[in-house]
């Protein structure tokens, strides 16, 4: 069988992480690698191997699918010239930043008759999949999240608006992404934002309404310390709080006595729990059978959406409805 050419454009932390997956995986060989600073491209080249590129369109003329791995708002140019050069794009969170560019992207990806794939690899981590099977069975009512981070330096970038975004497209978007996944389309929101410790909005509380008349609250601090568990969801249904800790435990608290049954994931490596292994696969298996991949162009559109309908919210002290 013909292996998948796998392009890296940008080659830190996750682009490492996809490479060193995607090494492993008999149906791939990791074929062309480009980063701005060349000397990381040949770091990486040293331990998975792969053509160092000494540009873009390099890359792109030694691959038949583009990884883009590089800081947020390099997104939309990266992944739009892997478009057009009639590549299967596997986008790193976030899709993009800002609407008119999300809107941008949306219409290239659908315009492709090649896979594009969005990077939310929680929907993947086993902690998630459970959550999602139980609650299948058991309608939740409504949910108490957090999504916190320790500090906005490491990498550098995620203290820089003009990279990033804002904080929200750096961890926050992940459970964005996870409560549509859980819960369902949102229909409404109300949203607070204050600033602290960095040049930007970092600490928000934000009340969430969905269509089927679920709703939650949702808390998310940048300067939070890296107090365990900093990522969780407390789902609460029919005399049942389901909660999960990170991507290592879920517990399930189910009837009125005290009792409760614990789901450890804690054994397992990292790129499996955190979903990364389980993503990558899937986004080869959608090129080979030529199936629509788990994570669409749509699902990176709506995350987008929802962040900047949060900034918007706050901005305008109103509440954002969606159609
Ligand atoms: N899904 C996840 O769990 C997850 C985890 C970490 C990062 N990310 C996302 O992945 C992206 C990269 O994050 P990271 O932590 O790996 O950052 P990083 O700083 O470790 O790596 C980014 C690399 O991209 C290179 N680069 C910058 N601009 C470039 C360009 N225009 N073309 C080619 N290379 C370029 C940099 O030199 C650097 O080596 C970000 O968008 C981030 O939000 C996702």
């Amino acid at each position: 069988m013909k292996k998948v050419k796998i392009g890296i454009v940008g080659t830190g932390f996750i682009g490492n992480v996809h490479g060193s997956i995607y090494s492993r995986d008999p149906r791939t060989e990791v074929s062309a690698l480009y980063d701005i600073i060349p000397e990381r491209a040949e770091e990486t080249a040293r331990s998975i191997g792969g053509k160092i590129c000494l540009s873009r369109d390099e890359l792109l003329d030694n691959c038949d699918a583009v990884l883009v791995c590089a800081p947020n708002k390099t997104h939309i140019e990266i992944a739009t010239a892997a478009v057009e050069a009639g590549k299967h794009v596997f986008c790193e969170k976030p899709f993009t930043t800002g609407m008119n560019d999300a809107k941008t992207l949306l219409a290239t990806a659908n315009g492709s008759s090649k896979v594009f794939q969005v990077g939310h690899n929680r929907r993947f981590a086993p902690v998630y999949v459970k959550l999602k099977e139980l609650l299948g069975g058991d309608q939740p009512h409504s949910a108490h999240i957090k999504m916190n981070r320790g500090e906005l330096v490491n990498p550098v970038w995620t203290g820089d608006v003009n990279v990033t975004g804002g904080f929200l497209y750096e961890t926050t978007i992940h459970l964005f992404d996870m409560i549509r996944f859980q819960f369902g389309e949102i229909a409404e929101l109300v949203a607070f934002g204050s600033q602290h410790e960095y040049p930007e909005l970092d600490e928000f509380s934000i009340i969430f309404k969905f269509k089927n008349g679920f709703h939650c609250t949702f808390a998310s601090s940048s300067d939070a310390s890296w107090h365990f568990p900093f990522e969780r969801i407390e789902a609460f249904c029919h005399h049942r709080t389901i909660m999960t800790e990170e991507m290592d435990r879920l517990i399930d608290s189910n009837g009125m006595d005290a009792n409760f049954e614990t789901h450890s994931f804690h054994m397992r490596e990292k790129e499996e729990r955190w979903g990364y292994v389980q993503e990558d696969r899937t986004f080869i298996d959608s090129i080979l059978n030529g199936t629509e991949p788990p994570v669409t162009a749509l699902d990176g559109f709506r995350a987008v959406q929802l962040v900047e309908s949060v900034y918007e919210a706050i901005r305008s002290d109103r509440p954002v409805r969606f159609e």
